[in-house]
């Protein structure tokens, strides 16, 4: 295992390997791993020669001090579950590394339009533009790679599709289902600051995805019945506040009024001072949409996500 700390060192590191003639698949996160994290890390191992994972608490996508100051940091535990995923490179930067001038905010940004706009990035202003800055540097550091996201953060990873597009990164994005504690409960480094009852609580996330996933498989076409579902077991959990229950386009990200094909059930909701998201995939989708699971280069062979969503899914 190579811990690398230097942007200059990753980019050699990686250079080499393509040299090579090896595939590099690169795996971003903010450390503080989990069998979420290490599903990725395990995917992009049986797909490409040579792994990096990435280990940066960016603060360009914090909008709260607070949540950035308590975010988990275990970098040593992280190598050992990078490693035993099927990693050889870590790549931790210090801050000044990623952003000279920090505390100064980058000169040069990424904002992605549109997409960006509901959902998480109405609740959390100036979040996907740290998200977007840092996840474009990551790539044009690693090269030509396969990078590897989750669905967990589905609005992210239509972020980051759309980015790579737009910029004509040479990258494949890979879309990986949602690992879930045995009571629902979708894997997060955020679980860790839950006291017990709070945890207790926060199954109604993925209860409440699952009961408006029902709806839909029952056969209800109004999304407004879809989210009432929602609202109503959510309703039913006094620790948990509500931000948005919604019934979405899962390419747009639009909210839909009624159900055609496939849409995506999208949630966020504070759980005593922990903010947590879901989702879940519902509906038929339409025949090939071209959209789940499938990297974006040209030619590149389909991912696993839509199959992977499929799994998923319920009551279709
Ligand atoms: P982080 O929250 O550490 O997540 C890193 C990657 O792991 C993301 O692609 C996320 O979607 C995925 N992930 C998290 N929990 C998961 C779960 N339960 N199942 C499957 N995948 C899961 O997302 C970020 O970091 C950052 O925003 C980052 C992209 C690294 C940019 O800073």
């Amino acid at each position: 295992m190579q811990l690398i700390e230097r942007v200059a060192e990753l980019s050699a590191a990686l250079q080499a390997e393509r040299d090579a003639g090896r595939r590099v698949g690169l795996v971003p996160t903010m450390g503080a791993l989990h069998a979420g994290h290490q599903s990725l890390v395990e995917r992009a191992a049986a797909e490409c020669d040579v792994v990096a994972v990435t280990v940066f608490v960016n603060p360009l996508q914090f909008d709260e001090i607070g949540d950035l100051a308590a975010y988990p940091r275990t970098l040593a535990a992280d190598v050992a579950l990078a490693a035993a995923a099927g990693a050889s490179i870590v790549f931790a930067p210090p801050v000044v590394e990623m952003y000279p001038g920090h505390p100064a905010p980058p000169a040069t940004t990424v904002h992605v339009a549109g997409l960006t706009d509901r959902l998480e990035g109405a609740s959390r202003p100036g979040h996907f533009d740290g998200v977007a800055t840092v996840v474009t540097k990551l790539l044009v550091m690693a090269g030509p790679c396969r990078a590897y996201f989750g669905e967990k953060d589905f609005q992210q990873l239509g972020v980051v599709r759309q980015l790579v597009r737009d910029l004509c990164l040479p990258v494949e994005v890979v879309g990986c289902a949602t690992v879930r504690e045995p009571d629902g409960l979708a894997l997060s480094s955020r679980n860790s600051r839950l006291s017990p009852d709070e945890r207790r609580a926060a199954t109604v996330l993925h209860r409440a995805l699952q009961a408006g996933a029902a709806t839909v498989g029952a056969g209800e076409r109004q999304a407004g019945e879809v989210r009432a579902a929602m609202a109503s077991a959510l309703g039913r959990e006094p620790l948990v506040a509500v931000d948005y229950a919604e019934v979405v386009d899962p390419r747009s990200l639009e909210p839909v009024d009624e159900i055609v094909g496939e849409v995506r059930l999208v949630l966020a909701a504070a759980v005593g001072p922990v903010r947590l998201i879901d989702n879940l995939a519902a509906g038929r989708p339409t025949v090939d949409d071209g959209f789940a699971g499938r990297p974006t280069a040209d030619g590149a062979p389909a991912g696993r996500a839509g199959v992977d969503a499929d799994a998923e899914r319920i009551g279709v």
